[in-house]
């Protein structure tokens, strides 16, 4: 499967699905880096890895739509049959919904529908829940919103610090996050072979 990974941070996730596709448990290549920060740290990591980046900043753009269809250029060129979100902080237009629906899959650190937004991690421990979590989830255009793949529940402990809360979260996104997209790239696969037969 040929995905471009969309990034705006730190990309400590796509880091995780270069190390399960170089251990085979991920059968992906990460043909494109979608980055929409100049100064992200995600950039270094991909061209450590030699991965082609595309990074153009949306405030150089008249439109959204505009923005976007020059990102689904990148993405034609570069023969992309799944797009993986992975910190990416920027919602997602039609111009890309509509050519990769029910292609586009995201992570975000709550159990949705709980702590949506861009600061689930330290609203859910300042809210004083006993746990949150991660859901993985296919995107449609409202945010945070579109149908639930997976969600794995992380408790919140009374010793935990925001930090060692953080920490824990990170690392449950890091060893899920590649297993579940083996698996619906997987179920992708089976369901093309049953459709020619
Ligand atoms: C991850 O925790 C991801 O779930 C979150 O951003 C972080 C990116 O970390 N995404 C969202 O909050 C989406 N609403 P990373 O850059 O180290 O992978």
């Amino acid at each position: 499967m040929k995905i471009a990974v969309f990034a705006s941070g730190t990309g400590s996730n796509f880091t995780a699905l270069v190390q399960a596709i170089k251990q085979g448990q991920l059968a992906a290549t990460i043909e494109l880096l979608v980055c929409d920060q100049p100064d992200a740290l995600v950039l270094k990591r991909a061209e450590a890895e030699r991965i082609p980046i595309v990074c153009l900043k949306p405030s150089d753009f008249a439109t959204k739509t505009a923005y976007e269809e020059q990102v689904k250029e990148a993405l034609i060129l570069h023969e992309i049959e799944f797009i993986v979100l992975a910190g990416y902080m920027r919602l997602i237009g039609p111009t890309l919904l509509e050519p990769y629906k029910n292609r586009i899959i995201n992570i975000h650190p709550s159990l949705l529908p709980a702590f949506p937004g861009r600061t689930s991690i330290a609203d859910a421990f300042d809210a004083g829940v006993s746990e949150s979590g991660i859901t993985i989830h296919y995107i449609d255009e409202g945010i945070d919103t579109g149908p639930i793949i997976y969600q794995k529940a992380v408790p919140i402990l009374k010793t935990d610090t925001f930090a060692t809360f953080t920490k824990r979260m990170h690392a449950v996104e890091h060893t899920i996050y590649p297993m579940v997209l083996e698996k619906i790239f997987q179920e992708g696969a089976s369901n093309e072979k049953k459709s020619l037969n």
